[in-house]
């Protein structure tokens, strides 16, 4: 399993998103993107195209979480774009996500890989215990609902890198760990709550880091994701 960054656009527009990977033009190693819901809502299924046109990597990150059938018949929408990985909620049960798996599935048997958010970065244990009622520690929800995604027949999961080496052991090596919350030591953590560096979620397992703000928002971003990757993928 090769290691990667994975830079968030959260940007508003295309015009946005553009003048960003402008900046990463003469750049070696073509930067894996991730598109979640503030720009896809923007632009639609076209900046998607786009951006693979310009050969991106991508993962399209919508979280999907609703009854069964409505996220199969997303899925299989989803599929059509040609993105390289997506995601669902795995709160939305074990028959959400094979639901997923079968239409995300396209008629040749290929398909995106596909991995489940556990718990929010951004969620505490107070918070899931105290507003939504969930009794169990943060770690074995985590663990459950990973266990969850892989019965469901997913490929790997979205946690904080503080939970992948949890993750691996419950789940087997090769189940993937796709983790955001990560902050350089001297940077800031902003609305995140489980975070750890790039240069420690390596060494705990996760095999691709999520970043945004702290390349999105630095002096400059090409430096920021250098130094990402040269911590993260040694
Ligand atoms: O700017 P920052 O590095 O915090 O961005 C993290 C990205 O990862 C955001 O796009 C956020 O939506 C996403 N994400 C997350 N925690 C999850 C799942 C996705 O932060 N559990």
């Amino acid at each position: 399993m090769n290691k990667d960054v994975i830079i968030a656009c959260d940007f508003k527009s295309a015009e946005d998103t553009f003048a960003f990977l402008d900046l990463f033009r003469d750049e070696p190693r073509k930067p894996f993107l991730k598109i979640g819901m503030e720009l896809f809502y923007a632009e639609g299924p076209s900046i998607v195209r786009e951006i693979k046109r310009r050969g991106h990597r991508i993962f399209l990150d919508l979280k999907l979480h609703d009854i069964p059938n409505t996220v199969k018949k997303a899925m299989a929408v989803l599929s059509r774009l040609d993105v390289d990985m997506c995601n669902v909620h795995a709160a939305g049960t074990v028959a959400m996500m094979r639901a997923a798996v079968e239409g995300l599935t396209r008629e040749d048997g290929t398909r995106p890989l596909l991995i489940a958010v556990t718990q929010l970065t951004s969620t505490s244990e107070q918070t899931m215990q105290q507003e939504l009622l969930i009794g169990a520690t943060i770690n074995d929800t985590i663990v459950r609902y990973a266990r969850n995604a892989r019965e469901a027949g997913l490929d790997g999961v979205v946690c904080s890198p503080l939970e992948a080496g949890m993750v691996k052991e419950a789940c087997g090596a090769e189940f993937l760990t796709v983790t955001p919350g990560v902050r350089f030591a001297d940077g800031d953590v902003g609305d995140q709550v489980r975070v750890t560096t790039p240069a420690r979620a390596r060494e705990i397992g996760s095999d691709y880091i999520v970043v945004g703000r702290p390349i999105t928002a630095a002096d400059d971003p090409v430096a920021a994701y250098r130094r990402c990757v040269a911590e993260f993928c040694g």
